[in-house]
C-alpha cells in the first residue's frame, strides 16, 4: 500500500495554546503543521507593553493553581458550572502530567535544561474559604489527583491574622517566553513550518494558498518561514478558482484576537516583576485570596526572571496603563503573606517592569471544540472545511495547555476518521 499523503493542519495562534497544540499534531509524525500568527513569542525584555497588549501569553506568571471542582456553596450550583470545573480540573491534571516529563531530565534532558519549568510548592491561603476549599482533606485531594497535599496550620498562616484557611501541594511555575520560545524552537526543530503575518478569518486560511502537502517540503532549507502563493492564486480565472486542498483542516488557537465570539471579553490583569527570585527561602509560589475579593500572589519565574508579584482581575477593563498606586499596594501586600521574598536586611521589593495584560476569557469556559465551516469561494461553489476551536482559555492557558492539546489532536484526528474510516493519530484520554 502506498503512504498516503501527510494531511496538511494550519494552526492560528503562537500563545501558549498554538504552541503546544502544532508540536503535540507534528509529534503524531501524519501531519505537516503551519503556525499563522501575528505575533510570535520572543525575549520578554523586547515585548512591548502596548503594541502586544492583546498577546496574552507573555504576561502570565504562569503557574499551576488547581481549582477544586466541588461545589462552591451549599445552594447546588447549576450543573453546567459544575461539570466546566471538572472538565478543567482534568485538563490541568492532564497539563500537570506532561510539564513533569517536560521538567524531568531522564525523560527529556533538552526539556529538563531549556523550557524553564520547575516544580516546587504551592502554598494557598484563603481569608474566606468556600466549602470546595474547606472539603478539601488529605483523602479527597489524592483522589482529585494533587501530590503532596497538607492542610496548614494556623501558625503557618501569615502573621496578620487575616487567613482562616490554607493549603500546600506540589504544583508547577514556568518562566513564559522562555517557554514558549522553547515550544516554538522544538516545533520548527522537529519541520514545523511558520508564517507571520495578521488574517482576517479561519475562511481566509482555508483561501491562503500555502504549499501544505508538499511531500519534498524538507528539503527545501530556509522555507521555515513561508510565504504564501497567494499571487499564483490571484491571476487563475474566477471559474478556476477554488480552495485548493492545501489546507485539510485549522486549529483556532487565536486567543481573542479573531472574530464574533459574542461570549468573548478581556479580564485586565496587573502585576509587577520584582528582581527577587526568593533566594532567602525555597521557591514556592504563593496565593492569597482576600476576604474583599482581591488577590496577592507571587510565581517565581526562573531563568534569571525574577518573581511576578500580582494582581488584579478586572472584566472588561482595557486600560493599557499600569496603575502605580496599585502596584505599591500590591509590594506591600506580598510582604505581609511572604516576608521570605525579601532579601535580608532589605525593607522593599526591587521592582524591575510592571505589567498589564488581558486574559482572553468566555462566558462558559473555553472553547475546544469542531465546527464545520462553510467557505465562500464563488457564490455558485461553496466548500467546507474543518476548525477546531481552542480559545478562551482566561486566566488558565498555561495551566490548561497540554489538556487542550491532546483535546485538539483527538477532534482533529476524529475528524479524519469519520471522513476516511482511517484514523491518523490520536493521544489517549485520561
Ligand atoms: C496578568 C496575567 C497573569 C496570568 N497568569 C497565568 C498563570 O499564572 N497561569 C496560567 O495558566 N495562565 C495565566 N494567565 C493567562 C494566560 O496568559 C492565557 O490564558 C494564555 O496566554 C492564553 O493563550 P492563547 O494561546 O489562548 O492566546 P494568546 O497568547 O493571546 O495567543 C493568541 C495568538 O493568536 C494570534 N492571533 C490572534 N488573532 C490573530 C489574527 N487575526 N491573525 C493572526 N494571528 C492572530 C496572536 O498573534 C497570538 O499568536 C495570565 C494572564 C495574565 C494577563
Ligand atoms: C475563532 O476564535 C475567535 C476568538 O479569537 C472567535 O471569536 C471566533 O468565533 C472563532 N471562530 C471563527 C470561525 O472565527
Amino acid at each position: 500500500m502506498t503512504q498516503p499523503q501527510k494531511k496538511h493542519i494550519v494552526v492560528i495562534g503562537a500563545g501558549v495554546i498554538g504552541l503546544s497544540s502544532a508540536l503535540l499534531l507534528l509529534e503524531q509524525g501524519c501531519y505537516t503543521v503551519t503556525i499563522i500568527a501575528e505575533h510570535f513569542p520572543g525575549p520578554f525584555e523586547t515585548i512591548h507593553p502596548q503594541e502586544h497588549i492583546d498577546y496574552s501569553s507573555p504576561w502570565a506568571g504562569a503557574h499551576n493553581r488547581f481549582i477544586p471542582p466541588l461545589p462552591s456553596s451549599s445552594s447546588s450550583p447549576p450543573d453546567q458550572v459544575q461539570s466546566q470545573a471538572e472538565r478543567e480540573h482534568v485538563l490541568a491534571l492532564r497539563t500537570f502530567s506532561r510539564m513533569k516529563s517536560l521538567s524531568s531530565g531522564d525523560k527529556d534532558p533538552e526539556a529538563a535544561q531549556f523550557s524553564s519549568v520547575k516544580f516546587m510548592k504551592g502554598v494557598e491561603f484563603l481569608e474566606d474559604p468556600p466549602e470546595a476549599y474547606k472539603a478539601l482533606s488529605g483523602p479527597l485531594a489524592a483522589e482529585l489527583g494533587y501530590e503532596n497535599f497538607r492542610v496548614l496550620e494556623q501558625h503557618e498562616f501569615p502573621a496578620d491574622g487575616g487567613v482562616k484557611w490554607g493549603c500546600e501541594y506540589q504544583t508547577w511555575c514556568l518562566n513564559p517566553m522562555v517557554y514558549c520560545c522553547f515550544l516554538l524552537r522544538r516545533f520548527v526543530n522537529r519541520g514545523g513550518r511558520i508564517l507571520k503575518r495578521r488574517v482576517r478569518s479561519v475562511n481566509e486560511v482555508f483561501q491562503l494558498d500555502l504549499p501544505g502537502g508538499d511531500p519534498d517540503w524538507n528539503t527545501h532549507f530556509g522555507s521555515t518561514w513561508l510565504s504564501p502563493k497567494n499571487c499564483a492564486n490571484q491571476q487563475q480565472p474566477e471559474e478556476a478558482k477554488e480552495v485548493r486542498r492545501t489546507t485539510h483542516a485549522v486549529v483556532n488557537a487565536s486567543g481573542n484576537g479573531l472574530g464574533d465570539d459574542a461570549a468573548m471579553f478581556i479580564t485586565r490583569g496587573q502585576t509587577c516583576v520584582v528582581a527577587e527570585s526568593g533566594t532567602t527561602e525555597e521557591p514556592k509560589t504563593v496565593t492569597r485570596q482576600n476576604a474583599d475579593g482581591t488577590w496577592t500572589f507571587t510565581v517565581p519565574r526562573g531563568a534569571e526572571g525574577g518573581t511576578v508579584v500580582g494582581g488584579t482581575r478586572e472584566p472588561d477593563n482595557y486600560d493599557p496603563l499600569p496603575c502605580p498606586k496599585l502596584r505599591d499596594q500590591l509590594l506591600e501586600r506580598i510582604i505581609q503573606t511572604q516576608p521570605g521574598l525579601l532579601a535580608k536586611g532589605k525593607s522593599k521589593l526591587t521592582p524591575v517592569r510592571d505589567i498589564v495584560g488581558r486574559r482572553p476569557t468566555r462566558r462558559g469556559g473555553p472553547r475546544i471544540e469542531g465546527e464545520i465551516l462553510n467557505i465562500d469561494v464563488r457564490k455558485d461553489k461553496k466548500q467546507q472545511g474543518f476548525v477546531m476551536h481552542a480559545y478562551g482559555m482566561g486566566g488558565r492557558g498555561y495551566e490548561l495547555s497540554w489538556g487542550v492539546a491532546e483535546e485538539v489532536v483527538n477532534g482533529v484526528s476524529e475528524y479524519f476518521l469519520e471522513r476516511s474510516g482511517s484514523a491518523p493519530g490520536g493521544v489517549s484520554k485520561l
